[in-house]
This record gives structure tokens, sequence and C-alpha cells, in this order.
């Protein structure tokens, strides 16, 4: 125990210290040269690892899926996808993360399955069966046609209609996804049956996909953060989690710091962090969302940051991340995937990581991997890009104009496979990958940048070493600085005696920084990019990109 902070978030746990590593397994290795990433393929990197430090690994789905989805279209909750590998390969994944200090998160994804997953083939097929109610039915308007509005998140509209019963389904995200029907008590216990046996394998928890969406009231219009939500996740907690020592993320779009402690705060029993995206949401168009993101504005992003350290200060935890397989690269979306491509991203992972909270790399951030240049749509692989092109397409949008968005903010970007070496595709398959490698993987690589120590795995292994050493970076108390300057993220961290100063230019351009005076220090450099800094005061130059830690 190191002070009051911690006794009120209560007994330190494994991952307030461990640095989370997702993996998007179509993507990272493939073994057998089909030309898709599998088990086997990710057993024999989990050396890089081990050598980055990380503590455990999420996941991404690695379940029997027809994979409209990538695998967050689940046919069959407890066998793993055939193209994936085998139940005796996953064992020996948790054998050998373990063995390296490394427990496996699995990625939950119980707001809806697949559509050939047998529940909804009999959900269909017959009303009188009783998995019909494990679905969300609706009959049709007057008109026939749907029963509202509401749009589908890939496009189209949320309803699907099946002649065979004259019925609609809600497939909140597409067709191929249907939504489970949370309300049905017997459905809720074949997940948490389905749960405990995977907990029973030893895995080190779940990352909960779109969790925020369970408790929706249809009829009423809400799906977000709906009325059941915070019931069925105690009951989840109850029959599930309670007395094991894992850990629990949900992803949450709609969570923001006014609900999050309803989801984490120490009393609820529920989960342990939300992945929330108010931080991400932020650059996007009000209007035309993701595929028309806005100028970055750092004062906004930072307020969004700081508010979320405020809120969770003394009771629930942050998750600490800019990148996911949703989401573009970060080097590419917040920094300079140009000339300032290494120092940007360090810069970048400095902030991040410095704040209070488990922080996650998602894969090929360690070296620092950029967004990818597709010109033709068929290059895109993404349910979400390619039903909202055709959306687009029907609304008169120029199809450049659509892939210019898509390029700037679209999911394959984060899918294109892991780079591995300079090898023709990248070192990742032997095959032809089933999405196209960047080009730039002949300079972007994980053998050429660990082979240089002013590389990106390098800085990683030591961002993630030191909160190993260091817990004023695990639970000092955050404090802002300098919120209303457009260029410049400052911050300390403080527990007892120790202190923590961070500064970060979040510009390419050099820059004169008034030094706040509670960023007045001497002490030890902890941290940089550029030469080391050991002190602060006055006015100083900040190089492009230039972020740095002192210890005072
Ligand atoms: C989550 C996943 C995303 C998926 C969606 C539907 O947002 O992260 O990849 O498409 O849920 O399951
Ligand atoms: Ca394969």
């Amino acid at each position: 125990m190191h002070s009051t902070e911690t006794q009120a978030q209560g007994v330190p746990k494994w991952w307030h210290t461990a640095t989370g590593y997702q993996i998007y397994p179509r993507s990272f290795c493939d073994s057998n040269s089909d030309g898709i990433g599998d088990i086997p393929g990710i057993i024999s990197k989990l050396d890089h690892l081990r050598d980055l430090g990380i503590g455990f690994i999420w996941l991404s789905p690695v379940y029997a899926s027809p994979m409209a989805d990538n695998g967050y279209d689940i046919s069959d909750y407890m066998a793993i996808a055939p193209e994936y590998g085998t139940h005796a390969d996953f064992d020996r994944l948790v054998a050998e993360a373990k063995a390296r200090g490394i427990g496996i998160v699995m990625d939950l994804v119980v707001n809806h399955s697949s559509a050939v997953h047998h529940w909804f083939q009999a959900a269909r097929a017959a009303t009188d069966d009783p998995v019909h109610d494990y679905y969300v039915w609706r009959d049709p308007a007057p008109d026939g046609g749907p029963p509202s509005q509401q749009r589908a998140c890939f496009g189209g509209s949320a309803w699907h209609f099946v002649p065979e019963i004259g019925k609609y389904y809600l497939g909140f995200f597409s067709a191929e996804q249907p939504d489970l029907n949370w309300q049905n008590p017997h459905l809720r216990r074949e997940i948490y049956d389905m749960m405990n046996w995977w907990l029973d394998k030893g895995i080190a928890g779940f990352r909960m996909d779109v969790i925020s969406l369970i408790g929706k009231d249809v009829d009423a219009g809400i799906f977000e953060e709906g009325p059941f939500l915070h019931e069925y996740l105690q009951e989840m907690h109850r029959e599930t989690l309670a007395g094991r020592d894992v850990v629990t993320v949900g992803e949450s779009w709609a969570v923001s710091p006014e609900t999050a402690l309803l989801y984490c705060g120490r009393d609820r029993q529920e989960l342990d962090m939300v992945f929330q995206f108010n931080h991400i949401v932020e650059g996007w168009d009000p209007v035309h969302g993701k595929w028309k993101p806005r100028p970055f504005d750092l004062v906004a992003f930072k307020r969004v940051l700081n508010d979320w350290q405020t809120a969770l200060a003394d009771d629930g935890w942050n998750s600490l991340f800019l990148s996911n397989h949703d989401l573009p690269r970060q080097v590419s979306r917040y920094g300079d995937d140009g000339v300032y491509r290494v120092q940007s991203a360090k810069m970048l992972a400095t902030v991040i990581h410095m704040m209070k909270g488990t922080p996650f790399v998602y894969q090929g951030e360690e070296i620092g991997m950029t967004n990818v240049r597709f010109t033709h749509i068929d290059q895109f692989r993404d349910i979400e890009t390619l039903g909202h092109y055709a959306d687009a397409i029907a609304d008169g949008v120029a199809p450049d104009d659509f892939i210019a968005g898509a390029n700037t903010n679209g999911r394959d970007n984060a899918r294109t496979p892991m780079q591995w070496s300079a090898d023709t595709q990248a070192g990742f398959t032997t095959g032809t990958p089933w999405i196209e490698v960047n080009p730039n993987h002949s300079d972007i690589n994980v053998a050429a940048d660990r082979s240089d120590p002013d590389g990106l795995f390098d800085y990683y292994q030591q961002l993630i070493a030191l909160r190993k050493t260091h817990a004023v970076i695990v639970h000092g108390q955050y404090q802002p600085y300098a919120k209303d300057d457009p260029s410049v993220v400052a911050f300390t961290r403080v527990l007892e005696q120790e202190k923590l100063v961070v500064v970060a230019n979040f510009t390419g351009a050099q820059l004169q920084f008034h030094v706040p005076d509670g960023l007045t220090c001497k002490g030890q450099s902890l941290l940089s990019n550029y030469g080391p800094r050991d002190a602060l005061s006055g006015i100083v130059t900040l190089e492009p990109f230039e972020a740095f830690v002192i210890a005072s």
C-alpha cells in the first residue's frame, strides 16, 4: 500500500501495474501460409511480447464464426474457428503465455451472435421454439415495413425481415449479427455458463464487446446504457466473476465521466474498467461521424482526458489507449507518420502511459505502424466500410471522397498485417494475405525497429518497465497544467514524496513553452525522446513532438 489513493481504490490489483496488448488474430501471424493469422502464429511470437514486458493479451475473437465481422459474429461460443486453430492450440497458447507471465483476456461478444449460430437458425424457423425468444423480434409496421427507422451501425436498416415467420429481427450492427435478447433469463444463463467454462480454462478475464448495449429497451428506442444494463452486469458478476482474480474491461461508446462509476465503481460489483471513446469521438464530425474527421483540437482532447482522470481519481480505474482494431493507427491520426514518425509515436506513448490507468498497446503500435493508403474500394475488407460505402454511393457521394475518409478513419487501417520484417508480405505469411500488407513494411517492421536502440520498441519497453518499478506511475495523483495551451500536454503525478513532471509537444514545430509554476522542477530524467531533461523552469524550447518525464 502506498497512499490513501491506493486505499481508496481498494486492494492493488495485478492489472493496475500490468500493460495490456491487443492481438487481432487474423492479422498477427500466419503459421500455415493460408494468408490468415492463427493461434500457432501467435504462440510463435510470444517471445516478442515477453520482451516488450506486457502482462496480458486482449485476444480479439477466435471463436467459430463465418467472419462477416472477422469474428465479432460468433456461431459457436465454445469452439475455436478452424482457420485459427484447435482447442489444443488455444490451451497451448494459455500455457505458453502463462510461462512468460502473460495472461489471456478473451473477447466476449454477447450483445449479438452470428446469424448462423444454431440458436438463431432455430429461432428464425419457428416462433414456438424456446430459443426464438433468444433474439429480438417485432411485427412489421402497418405498411409491412420495418418496425422503426433505426439504422444499423454497418449501414442499412437495423431490422431484417424473415418471410417464413413474417417477423423482423433486430441486427443493430448488421443482418449477420442478430441481437441477443438479454431479457430472456435462459439466454443469460447460457451466457454465464459459457463464461465460466472459459474462466475455468485459466483465462485472465474478458474484454466485453459493446457491453453497454445489453440493457436496451428497443420499443423506447433506447439502445445504449438502457434501463436493464446494470442489473444484468451485476448478475453476470455474481454468476461468473465473483471471487476470481481476473480483469474485465467493458467497451462502451456511450459511457461518459458521469456514468463511468456505475460500471466500475468499487461498490458496484460489475466491471474493473471501461473502454470509453469520448476522446476518439471528439475528433469526428458531429453529423458525418468518423468518415469526415474534423481537424485535431488538442485543447478539447485534453479536456476529455482530464475529465476522465478526474472522474476516476479515487474510485474506478481508467483504461488508457489511442488505438485498437476499430481505430486508425495513432501515429497517423495524432502524430506525424512522415519525418517525425518515431518522435511523434514516442510522444503519444509517453502521454498515454504516464496517465493514471492501465495502458493498452495495439499490435504494431510498438513499432509505429501507420495507416495504409488504399485507392480502390476492392482493397477494403471491413464490413463497416463496405456497408457505409454502399450507403454513401446511394447518397451521391463520390467514391474517391469516401475512400479518402476511409483511409483516414476506417477500421482496415488497423487490420493490415503485422509487419514483422522487410520480407515479402512483411513476414506475416508466405501465402497471399487476406488483406494487403502496407507497402511501407520495407522500412517499418519489427526486425528493423528492434535492432535500433532509438527505435520505438525500446522506448515502449522502458515505458512498460517503469510502471513496474515506479508506484507513482500506477497510483500517483494526476494534476493537469497548461489546459488551454493548443500545442502542449503537461501534467504531474504525485505519490507521497515522489513527483513526476510530464511534458509533451503535440506539434511538429519547435516552440517556446512558458513553464507554469507547478511544473518548475529539478530532478532526474526518467525518459525522453530527445536528449535527457532533468530540470524545468522559465521558458523552455521544445523540439517537434518532444516529450519527457522528469522525476523530482
Ligand atoms: C465492437 C468491436 C467491433 C465490432 C462491433 C460489433 O465495437 O470492437 O470490431 O465490429 O463491436 O461486434
Ligand atoms: Ca493461417
